[in-house]
């Protein structure tokens, strides 16, 4: 019956799997390459008639098994077979090793530089979170004028530490509840600069130290800490710009109580062109109408 042919069809091929899979857990176990050269019938599936195995071992752990198998034909696989998969798989093993011990370091650099970042926020209860939402609102607007998943990707690391050069300004100045001497202003003008030198350091993540030394410079070219203008300003401080703003409106400060929220939209319209990107003002406006902004939730 043509049905009993289906199931018998599927039931070898189950069959192939299970030895196959237990072929591969043999070499990892054994974390030692392995050739077969020929389908004696008692070890490789039915259907594989030559086939290698070689573990993946970083530091001592298996973490895959590197297998080669054919299916067709008179070719089989010798001891020089074995010898470039073996060759291969070390290779890869190393690079994979190495990307792993990157992506560590650059998660621990990333929570120490946070960990920063957060005791900034502690010194003022006023700032809590603020670093966090300004990213939201960020990643929102990026998304809206068509950023890059990579342009993205900068825009959540730098959003997170653009105001982490502010560890190197005095309490005294940072904290202060009344209006700032113009000695005290020049002293909170370095903060980008300074948060900018702090990533540079670490010697990775130009673009992210760029948008963070970039993040108070105004379109019409008034802002700090170079006076650069429009597209001179790279287009993701432009972006954290407008959402640093509105967070800060939208807050209670040391120094004010938060901006009436009616005004807090108006005021960011009518500073496109001089302070802010007119395209990301009419993105924050679009997703203020969407509701995706609520202003009531700052
Ligand atoms: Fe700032």
């Amino acid at each position: 019956m043509e049905s009993g042919t289906i199931r018998f069809d599927q039931d070898a091929d189950d069959r192939d799997h299970k030895d196959m899979e237990k072929l591969i857990r043999e070499a990892a176990a054994d974390k030692i390459p392995m050739l077969i050269s020929e389908n004696n019938g008692k070890r490789l599936p039915s259907n594989v008639r030559s086939c290698m195995m070689v573990p993946l071992n970083i530091r001592g752990k298996t973490f895959g098994v590197l297998t080669a198998a054919i299916k067709h034909g008179d070719r089989r696989f010798g001891e020089s077979d074995l010898y470039y998969l073996s060759f291969l798989t070390r290779h890869a093993a190393h690079a994979i090793e190495k990307l792993a011990l990157y992506e560590n370091i650059y998660n621990n650099l990333f929570s120490t530089l946070y960990a920063f970042v957060r005791a900034i926020e502690l010194r003022d209860p006023y700032t809590q979170q603020h670093s966090s939402r300004v990213t939201d609102i960020s990643l929102q607007l990026g998304q809206n004028m068509g950023c890059s998943q990579e342009e993205l990707d900068i825009l959540n690391f730098a959003g997170p530490l653009h105001d982490i050069g502010k560890i190197g300004i005095p309490d005294n100045i940072l904290l202060k509840p009344g209006p700032l001497t113009l000695s005290e202003y020049e002293k909170i003008k370095e903060h980008p600069d300074l948060g900018a030198d702090i990533v540079g350091k670490l010697g990775m993540w130009d673009r992210e130290q760029e948008i963070i030394r970039c993040h108070h410079e105004w379109y019409d070219g008034s802002g700090y800490p170079s006076g650069l203008k429009q597209d001179e300003i790279p287009l993701l401080s432009r972006i954290l710009s407008v959402a640093d703003a509105f967070d800060a409106m939208a807050s209670d400060r040391a120094y004010r109580k938060r901006m009436e929220i009616g005004k807090v939209l108006g005021t960011i319209q009518s500073a496109a062109n001089t302070q802010f990107d007119p395209d990301v003002v009419g993105a924050f406006t679009a997703l203020h109408e969407s509701g995706a902004i609520d202003l009531d939730a700052a």
